[in-house]
């Protein structure tokens, strides 16, 4: 898959997004090349990550609600990596939106899918989307931004999936809160899927939880669907 990645500024990119969540996955300056999560070791990063989160139950779950839905965009929220975006475009084969506050000053070039680090830019292109994925972004954002999120989505997509972690299980929770303030030193917030669900069956999407705890961690899914 062609995939290109051009930075531009490097110093303005590194200051510029200092005060976002997620910031632990800024790319490093080495004497002035780029090491960056787009770089090498991307099957190592596949393998841990297979390790902590519920690679397999997450997508077996997506495609029962793909099964049964016509998909013609999706936009992945916090894309990050684009583990999930490449899983999107090789699974779906249509357009996806990519968002995350860490694209700003990257040319990202990849095909069926179109970059942004402004989410109402995003927004102002595309209207409506088949789905909206968000997976372990809300707990990097504070109430009000999730809130703002939810809000600016719930009226724009016909299936919303959001995978995060159960804030309602204590341990699990504490124990991603220490994984992502030690060892990637990030700021994180409690996800309530209660609270979402009310928001989701509010404006008439019928919804379903999935509870898959995985190592010490309360991985969940909620899945928002249009009657
Ligand atoms: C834990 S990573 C998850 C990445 C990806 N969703 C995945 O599952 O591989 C969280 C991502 O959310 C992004 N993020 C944090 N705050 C954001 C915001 N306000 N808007 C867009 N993306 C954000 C971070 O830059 C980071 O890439």
């Amino acid at each position: 898959m062609k995939q290109k990645i051009k930075y531009q500024d490097e110093a303005n990119t590194c200051s510029e997004n200092k005060n976002f969540a997620g910031k632990a996955q800024m790319p490093e300056v080495l004497h002035g090349s780029l090491t960056n999560k787009f770089s090498d070791h991307s099957s190592l990063r596949k393998f841990f990550r297979s390790i902590v989160l519920p690679v397999k139950k997450i997508k077996k779950i997506c495609r029962d609600v793909f099964l049964s839905n016509e998909i013609t965009t999706v936009l992945d929220f916090g894309a990050g990596t684009f583990f999930w975006t490449d899983w999107f475009v090789q699974e779906l084969g249509c357009q996806i939106y990519a968002v995350d506050v860490y694209y700003k000053n990257l040319m990202i070039e990849k095909q069926n899918v179109k970059c942004y680090s402004d989410f109402d830019k995003c927004l102002n292109d595309c209207h409506d989307f088949s789905v909206v994925f968000a997976c372990d972004v809300l707990h990097h954002l504070p109430v009000m931004e999730c809130d703002e999120f939810i809000e600016k989505i719930i009226t724009k997509a016909k299936i919303i999936i959001i995978k995060d972690i159960d804030a309602n299980h204590v341990f699990g929770n504490f124990m991603n809160k220490m994984h992502d303030r030690i060892i990637n030193k990030e700021k994180v917030y409690n996800v309530y899927p209660n609270k979402i669900k009310k928001i989701f069956e509010l404006y008439g999407y019928k919804t379903y939880y999935y509870y898959i705890p995985k190592l010490w961690y309360s991985h969940f899914m909620i899945i928002g669907k249009k009657n």
